[in-house]
Parts: structure tokens; sequence; C-alpha cells
């Protein structure tokens, strides 16, 4: 696990597994409530724990937040929820419904559209992002302190990339999902009706810091790289 401050108090924690040539990010933001952003693979929780204990004492967690249900973001939530008697799952209302409830070993703060939550000096918005990067459930978190948007699969680059970067991403993940269309992987994220709008959305917030799942972090400018990111989307999909 390689541990390396992105943003102020968010470090972001990143396994790459070289046999599907992929980066498995999360991120811990360091506040009087700490936030640990996606919760990471079951057989991935020990080394994570062991990396966020070099950072805090992991049971002082008091949130597990994450965009949608999948492995990746939530297949430990339960280790962390056993260690972490405070914390609680941060998800959207849909996931808190149709799935937290049966998955989750206590219930989920469950998010609105717009709403907040205050962790001590930082500030995180939930906005809904249904089916982008995919799932029902999906939304992001929008960091206002220092405007970090927790931004999950979306801009997912392939490779054993760096931490952070300020060059093009775009390009790298165009060619990351034209390598997923060719294989098992194919339709990753899809291009619907609504998505323009909620690509829009996040445009809007006018990010500093895009603090992505897979790949490097990215602090150019962010807004552009969004914007762009439409028709990247709809070249794919030939949308
Ligand atoms: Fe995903
Ligand atoms: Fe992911």
């Amino acid at each position: 696990m390689q541990i390396h401050e992105i943003a102020p108090d968010v470090y972001r924690i990143s396994l790459y597994v070289p046999e599907i040539n992929l980066q498995f990010n999360h991120f811990l933001i360091m506040d009087n409530q700490p936030m640990l952003y996606h919760a990471g693979m079951k057989n991935m929780f020990p080394a994570l724990r062991e990396a966020v204990s070099k950072l805090i004492n992991p049971s002082a967690l008091r949130w597990i937040g994450f965009s949608h249900f999948e492995v990746d973001e939530c297949g430990a939530l339960n280790e962390w929820l056993q260690i972490a008697p405070n914390a609680l799952p941060v998800c959207s209302e849909v996931g808190a419904l149709v799935n937290m409830g049966d998955y989750s070993i206590r219930p989920a703060h469950a998010m609105a559209q717009g709403d907040t939550i205050t962790t001590g000096k930082h500030k995180f918005r939930f906005i809904r992002t249904p089916h982008l990067p995919h799932g029902w459930d999906a939304g992001v978190l929008f960091e206002e302190t220092n405007k970090t948007l927790f931004c999950s699969d979306i801009l997912h680059q392939n490779g054993d990339v760096k931490p952070i970067t300020d060059s093009d991403i775009l390009s790298l993940h165009k060619s990351s999902l034209l390598e997923f269309e060719n294989g098992p992987l194919m339709g990753y994220t899809p291009y619907t009706k609504r998505t323009g709008k909620i690509i829009q959305s996040l445009v809007d917030l006018n990010p500093k810091t895009l603090a992505t799942m897979h790949g490097s972090s990215f602090n150019g400018n962010c807004k552009q790289t969004l914007m762009d990111l439409d028709a990247v989307l709809r070249e794919v999909w030939e949308a």
C-alpha cells in the first residue's frame, strides 16, 4: 500500500494489482471525525488496515463512505464497522434502502441530493449520480473546504500511474474504457439520457482535485476535464 497526501488531510492509500494492471485507491480524510472513502475489498482489508494504522488509530474511524455497491467500494465495510465501534456507512438513500439494510451490520447514514456532513474542518456534500460511473445507487462526495471531488470510478485509468498529476488523465481514461470494451469488462460506464446533466452538475462544483478510485488523482483543470468527459463517454457509447 502506497500512501500520499493528495489534498490537505486527504491521504490516498493505493494498492496496484499487476495481474489486472489496476490500482485500487482508498482515501482517508483526517479530521475530528475521520472518514475512509472506499472500504476496499475483503481480501485487501488486512493490508489496508495496516496502512490506515500508520495515519490514525482505525478504531477512531467515524464514517465509511462509498459511491455504489461493489466489492472494491464496500466489500470490507463490516470488517471496518467491527473494529471501529462509532463508524457508520455513508451512501446514497438508494444504497441505504436497497443494500445496506441487509448488508451492513449497522444502519447506513443515507444522504439525499445536496445533503452535507461536517467532520470537523471538512464539510462533504452528496451528489446523486445514478448509473455514473455505474449502479442505481451511485453518488459522489464533494469536500467543500478544499474542493476535492471523491469521484469513484469516474475518470478511471488503468496502469501503475502516479499518485497525483496535473497532466491529461482523460486520454488514459478513454483508452482504459476502450480496453475494457474489448473484453469481459465491456459496458463499464453507460451513457444515458441523464448522463450529460449529471456530468454538468459535477462541472458546476468546480473541483480543485479529483480523487479517483483507479489511477492518478488529478489537480489540473478539473472543470475542463469533466466537461470533456461528456464527449468521451458519448463517443465510446456512440450515444
Ligand atoms: Fe464501480
Ligand atoms: Fe472501482
